[in-house]
């Protein structure tokens, strides 16, 4: 099983309640705090630890950013390659991962942010690759509207075959440092790469010699069917938000499908749904936390916020017990996946504008495993053995509590049985994963 922490390098868990929680660690402005997280996860044994991004301060509902900064809905963002180089000095072995969008940055940009982070890590760096999901995003960066569904991933394309032809341009034997005969490195092994797409022209070659691994690990998280393609091209761990076992097993099948038919060994792929844990000393225990950790703490506008925020939807005008159609869904140019998948379990056709926010204001999607530590690694079992995953990313409710929880409790019960290593035997991401290097 592959376990992975969601983390967040700003004031709240993807849980927009979790900075009221009375164990919560308001640390999230300083360097310890997130070397403090990374120790842990690496204590637990954990794959990776990887943060998402946004570039903007959710500000789509109401056209004002007031609601998120009164109720704490995300408003704060850290710089992730800055976080990640901190961490990275705390830890000898976790993955290091972060979001980087592929519609606001550039090629040669994100190819070097990652080089390097793979350099100075020595081999354990990741890129959740996004195509970004907002307006605020894109006000941010001199343009009024964010660009179309289809459109952002069909750059993201241009964008990473640029970035992987970068990774390539110098040969893993280029540098010769032969300092009596004054050779630095060989310039026959070090190439131009001279990319030029309808987006994108880059010259090269990267400024960053070809790294431990080869390349960064590439992470995606596509749900729709443009999404699910872009991921079978071209990512080495995707994420989920399946909101059950039985969509979270034929989410599984078709996408290790669409691998095998990208010309890709399915298996090398692996698939993690993002879940949340609460464990308690006892059944009872563990439901009055989940009461408290993920019900009583958010306020109902920082979901609709979010929400707004998620489908890139100004949600403002509209009555808390209106439908929310397909129409709706397809006038977003958002999240539209999740959205879906949401409709199609919990609500259908009668699910409301209500119980949309209701589920951003906890779970977004994927499953809750409530219980003690026993039966929380029963529930993770079971999905796991049942090819609905090959392990989780891992949300927390309060920070970072939920995450010790894991590593005290249920790590060693997982290891006990035999699904999960007990310490590390390699020293890259990619050997943690099982990935070949390219
Ligand atoms: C676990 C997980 C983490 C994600 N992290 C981010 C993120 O940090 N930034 C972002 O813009 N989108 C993030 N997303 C959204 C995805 O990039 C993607 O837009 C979404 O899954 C919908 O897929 P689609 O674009 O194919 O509709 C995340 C999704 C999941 C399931």
């Amino acid at each position: 099983m592959s376990l992975v922490g969601f983390m967040q390098a700003g004031n709240a868990t993807v849980y927009s309640g979790s900075w009221r929680h009375p164990a919560t660690e308001h640390g999230f402005l300083s360097a310890s705090y997130y070397q403090k997280l990374g120790r842990t996860l690496e204590e637990g044994c954990f794959d990776l630890m990887f943060f998402d991004d946004r570039l903007a301060m959710p500000g789509v509902y109401g056209g004002s950013v007031a609601e998120a900064v009164l109720r704490g809905a995300r408003p704060v963002k850290l710089d992730l390659s800055v976080v990640l180089g901190v961490v990275a000095a705390a830890t000898r072995s976790i993955g290091l991962g972060a979001t980087y969008s592929t519609t606001y940055y550039s090629p040669f940009h994100v190819a070097r942010t990652f080089a390097t982070l793979d350099h100075l890590s020595e081999g354990r760096a990741a890129w959740n690759v996004v195509t970004s999901i907002n307006d605020s995003e894109a006000q941010n960066f001199g343009l009024s509207e964010h660009l179309g569904h289809d459109e952002r991933y069909d750059r993201a394309d241009e964008f990473l075959e640029a970035t992987t032809g970068l990774w390539d341009t110098w040969e893993d034997d280029a540098l010769v440092l032969d300092r009596e005969n004054g050779i630095f490195a060989d310039p026959d092994k070090v190439h131009e790469l001279n990319y030029e797409g309808d987006w994108y022209k880059v010259r090269g070659p990267l400024t960053v010699p070809r790294t431990p691994q080869g390349r960064p690990v590439l992470l995606q998280a596509g749900s729709s069917g443009r999404g699910l393609a872009f991921a079978a091209r071209w990512a080495e761990l995707i994420f989920t938000g399946d909101p059950g076992i039985e969509v979270a097993r034929s989410h599984y099948a078709e996408q290790k499908a669409k691998i095998a038919e990208a010309g890709r060994d399915p298996d090398a792929v692996k698939m993690l749904p993002m879940a949340y844990t609460v464990i308690g000393e006892s059944e009872d225990h563990a439901r009055e936390r989940e009461q408290l950790f993920l019900n009583d703490l958010v306020h109902p506008m920082a979901s609709l916020t979010l929400l707004s925020e998620l489908m890139n939807y100004d949600f403002s005008g509209i009555e808390l017990d209106a439908p929310i159609t397909d129409e709706l869904i397809e006038s977003s140019s958002g999240v539209r996946g999740l959205v879906k998948n949401l409709r199609a379990n919990f609500g259908g056709e009668t699910m409301t504008l209500a119980d949309l926010a209701g589920h951003r204001a906890t779970l977004l999607q994927g499953p809750r495993f409530v219980g003690t530590a026993t039966s929380v690694a029963d529930q993770m079992e079971e999905w796991f053995d049942t090819a609905a995953c090959d392990g989780f990313v891992l949300a927390a409710t309060h920070s970072p509590g939920a995450y010790e929880d894991v590593v005290r409790l249920v790590v060693p019960e997982l290891q006990r049985r035999g699904v999960f290593r007990d310490r590390y035997t390699g020293t890259t991401l990619r050997d943690h994963l099982g990935l070949v290097r390219p």
